[in-house]
C-alpha cells in the first residue's frame, strides 16, 4: 500500500486497477501513512490556512425529486421556505462582520427565483461587499442562464455531479434527470470562467468501489477547483431512507486521495462528514480538507434546510459559533483566515 501511496504522492494520478486496489485494501494502517502525505501536500500549499465560507440556504423548494434527498420535491412532509432577497443581505451583512469574503447561496431548483431575481441578488451582495466572492449553488440551468450570473458577478459554481457512471446515475434519480445534463452544466460553468466545484457522496445506495474509482477519473480528468464530498446519509421521508449511511474512513480515504491528485484544490470537510461524527469535521481536515461551510442561514428557517436526517446546524456548523470554531481547528494546529480563498494555479 505504501508503495502506492508514494506513488500517487509524487505522479499525481494512478491507474484504475490501483486506485481501486487502493480503496480496496486501505486499512488503518496504511490510512495514516495516507493521510500524513495529503496534510504534507496540504502544508506545501495552503500552510496551516483553513478557509471559511458562509453558507446560504437561499430556498428549499426543489422541483427535483432525487432519491436521496430530503427537499426533492416528492416529500410533503418537508416545510418548505424561501428567504427574500432582504434577509439573504442580513445574512451577508452578519457574514461580512464575522470575517466571510465568501458567501454560497445554495438552494433547491425554485422556479420561484427566476434569472433576474438570482441577477438582482448576486448584484446586491457585490454591491454591497465589493471584496467578497459570490459561489452559486443552484443546481441545473441553461448555459445562458450561467453566464448572466457569471457577468453579474458571481465568481464560483458548485454543483456535485453525485456519480460518474450513468447506470449508477439513474438508480439514484428519476428517468427526467440525466448524467448527460449534469455533465453538460459543468462544461458549461468552466467554459465560462467560473471556478468550478463538483463532487459526490460517499456510500450512496447501490454505489461501487468501481464507481468510486470512475469519480476519481472524472475528477483527475476535468480538473475543478473544487470538490464537496461527505457521507450518504439517509433521511427518512425519501425512498432511500432505509439503506445504510456511508462510512467516515472511505470518505476521509477519498479527500486525502484526491489532496494528492489535486494538490492545490479546494476541498471543505463537509457537513455530512460532522453530522457522521462528533469529530468529523477535524477528522476531515487532518485527511487533507482545507475549508469549512458554516452556516450563515437564519436560525428560524435553518432545520427546514435537510438533506438528511439529523443534519448538524448548531455550535461549529454555524455561523454564531465561528469562535468555538476557530479554537477547534487550533486544537489541531490549523487557523481560520479572512479571505475570499480563491483558486491558486500553481506556478
Ligand atoms: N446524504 C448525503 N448527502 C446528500 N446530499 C443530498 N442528499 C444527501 C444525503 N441524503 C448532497 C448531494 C447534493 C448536496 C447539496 O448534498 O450530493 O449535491
Amino acid at each position: 500500500m505504501k508503495r502506492l501511496i508514494d506513488k500517487l504522492a509524487t505522479r499525481r494520478i494512478l491507474e484504475k486497477e490501483e486506485l481501486l486496489r487502493l480503496l480496496s485494501n486501505c486499512d488503518q494502517n496504511s490510512r495514516s501513512y495516507l493521510f500524513a502525505k495529503a496534510r504534507d501536500v496540504d502544508e506545501r500549499h495552503f500552510g496551516n490556512q483553513i478557509y471559511i465560507r458562509g453558507l446560504i440556504e437561499l430556498t428549499n423548494y426543489c422541483k427535483c425529486d432525487c432519491l436521496y434527498c430530503g427537499i426533492r420535491r416528492s416529500n410533503k412532509k418537508a416545510e418548505r421556505y424561501r428567504l427574500t432577497p432582504d434577509e439573504v443581505l442580513k445574512c451577508c451583512e452578519t457574514g461580512h462582520k464575522l470575517g466571510f469574503r465568501t458567501f454560497v447561496l445554495q438552494g433547491g431548483e425554485d422556479s420561484r427565483f427566476s434569472d433576474d431575481s438570482i441577477v438582482s441578488l448576486i448584484e446586491s451582495i457585490k454591491s454591497a461587499y465589493p471584496d467578497s466572492a459570490i459561489t452559486l449553488s443552484l443546481g441545473e440551468k441553461r448555459k445562458a442562464s450561467y453566464k448572466r450570473f457569471f457577468d453579474a458577478g458571481a465568481d464560483r459554481y458548485l454543483l456535485r455531479h453525485e456519480t460518474a457512471d450513468p447506470i449508477h446515475y439513474a438508480k439514484l434519480h428519476p428517468n427526467n434527470q440525466t448524467l448527460q445534463n449534469r455533465m453538460r452544466c459543468l462544461y458549461d460553468l468552466k467554459s465560462i470562467g467560473y471556478q468550478v466545484g463538483t463532487g459526490f457522496m460517499v456510500g450512496s445506495p447501490y454505489q461501487t468501489l468501481e464507481n468510486l474509482v470512475s469519480d476519481l477519473l472524472f475528477i483527475q480528468d476535468f480538473q475543478p477547483q473544487m470538490v464537496g464530498i461527505g457521507p450518504f446519509l439517509p433521511h427518512r421521508d425519501t425512498p432511500l431512507g432505509h439503506q445504510t449511511k456511508g462510512s467516515m474512513e472511505l470518505t476521509l480515504t477519498i479527500i486525502a486521495i484526491l489532496r494528492l491528485m489535486i494538490p492545490n484544490l479546494l476541498i471543505p470537510s463537509t457537513t455530512a462528514l460532522a453530522t457522521i461524527h462528533p469529530s468529523g469535521r477535524e477528522q476531515g481536515i487532518l485527511a487533507g480538507a482545507n475549508v469549512v461551510m458554516p452556516n450563515l442561514t437564519p436560525t428560524s428557517v435553518r432545520k427546514k434546510y435537510l438533506l438528511y436526517d439529523d443534519k448538524a446546524c448548531t455550535d461549529q456548523e454555524a455561523a454564531e459559533g465561528l469562535m468555538a470554531l476557530q479554537g477547534r481547528l487550533k486544537a489541531i494546529g490549523y487557523r481560520i483566515v479572512v479571505s475570499r480563498g480563491d483558486f491558486k494555479p500553481i506556478d
